[in-house]
């Protein structure tokens, strides 16, 4: 590609303060170049690529069973842990949030999205302790590439907002979504904790669900989806997310070198193991890279739920937990702060794995 002053297109971007949606809105056909992905292996890396070998797919986990008696349990668990140590990803269903919850969740992200830019203008900041921070690419100055996204996001915990710091327009579902979706993670800690032979409170008790933010993903159709990204390949700073996704897809996991797609399911619930979990689980449980491809169709909808304290000051430091270590399992990973391991990945921005400045063998 042509070399080009990339610092000022992104400036130039960024002070139009419409996002993504924006450009979509002017009509445009050809993306501008801020948005162009390096060609890598990774566009080569497809899931239609694979020849007889069984892939890996992403397990749909019913947790209906959970209220029938401990065998039911004990198989829950057994899948959950299965999966945790494997690609990392899972899919919910049966998890408490009812459709209508979940389907008016999608349509206040839209309808914030879909409101006068004039009105969105206001809220566009890249200043992380407002309440409510909605802007295009979080990374925007530190990342390697510029993605086909919209965002805004909130932490609804442990600080919750004053409703009035919400947009009006999606303000009521947001507590009640965030409400249920905070049970569901606590459920999900017990479950986890259960499935590493711990005590089912463990996880809880050390404050794996004390931060919850709430992150709005508004990916708009793309002209040229072959060429950019709606979320580059990252791994997810947080204990545990779960994803709400509308039936659009795009969403791929690295599994041993190929892309499997998460599939759409109605009313389930995308749960994925953070770095932070594979970090105290000492590499048990696995936190996967995954992305977003862009493509014509959309806009898609997806509601990220992070649990996890983000920059909030804390002093709590997390390292392998204790009962999980023995002579055979040594601790790979130093003791951090959360707030320390989120700015190193906020400054190194989408891309990658970065879990691994975190090892105790590490000397930089
Ligand atoms: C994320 C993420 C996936 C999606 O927010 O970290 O991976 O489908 N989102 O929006
Ligand atoms: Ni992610």
């Amino acid at each position: 590609m042509a070399e080009y002053d990339r610092a000022a297109e992104l400036k130039a971007f960024d002070e139009t303060k419409a996002g993504v949606k924006g450009l979509v809105d002017a009509g445009i056909t050809e993306i501008p170049r801020i948005f162009h992905h390096p060609k890598s292996d990774d566009y080569t890396k497809n899931s239609s690529s694979v020849s007889g070998e069984t892939q890996l797919s992403i397990p749909v986990i019913d947790l209906k069973g959970l209220d029938k008696g401990d065998i039911q349990r004990k198989e829950i668990v057994e899948k959950i842990g299965q999966a945790s140590e494997s690609s990392g990803f899972f899919q919910i269903i049966n998890h408490g949030i009812s459709e209508s919850v979940l389907e008016e969740m999608k349509e206040g992200v839209r309808r914030f999205f879909e409101q006068e830019t004039e009105v969105k203008k206001e809220l566009y900041t890249r200043d992380p302790m407002r309440p409510l921070s909605y802007n295009s690419n979080f990374d925007l100055y530190s990342g390697v590439s510029t993605n086909w996204r919209d965002t805004f996001m909130c932490y609804l915990a442990p600080n919750p907002p004053k409703p009035e710091d919400l947009p009006i327009v999606c303000r009521e579902i947001l507590l009640e979504y965030s409400k249920q979706v905070m049970k569901v993670g606590i459920l999900l800690l017990e479950l986890f904790s259960e499935a590493l032979g711990l005590n089912p409170n463990h996880l809880f008790d050390i404050d794996c669900a004390e931060g919850l933010a709430v992150l709005c993903h508004y990916y708009p159709p793309c002209p040229q989806p072959e060429l950019t990204m709606g979320a580059s390949n990252h791994c997810d700073n947080d204990f545990l997310t779960v994803l709400l996704q509308d039936q659009i897809g795009g969403l791929q996991v690295l599994n041993d070198d190929q892309w499997i797609g998460v599939s759409p399911q109605p009313g389930a619930l995308v749960i994925n193991v953070g770095d932070l979990l594979q970090l105290i689980s000492n590499d048990r449980f696995k936190s996967v890279e995954h992305r977003v491809v862009s493509s014509h169709e959309g806009p898609r909808v997806s509601i990220a739920s992070f649990f996890c304290t983000g920059m909030i000051p804390t002093s709590k430091l997390y390292g392998p937990i204790k009962e999980l270590l023995s002579e055979n399992n040594p601790p790979i990973y130093k003791e951090t702060t959360v707030r320390d391991y989120c700015a190193y990945f906020k400054a190194k921005g989408l891309g990658g794995k970065i879990l691994d400045h975190f090892k105790l063998d590490k000397t930089e």
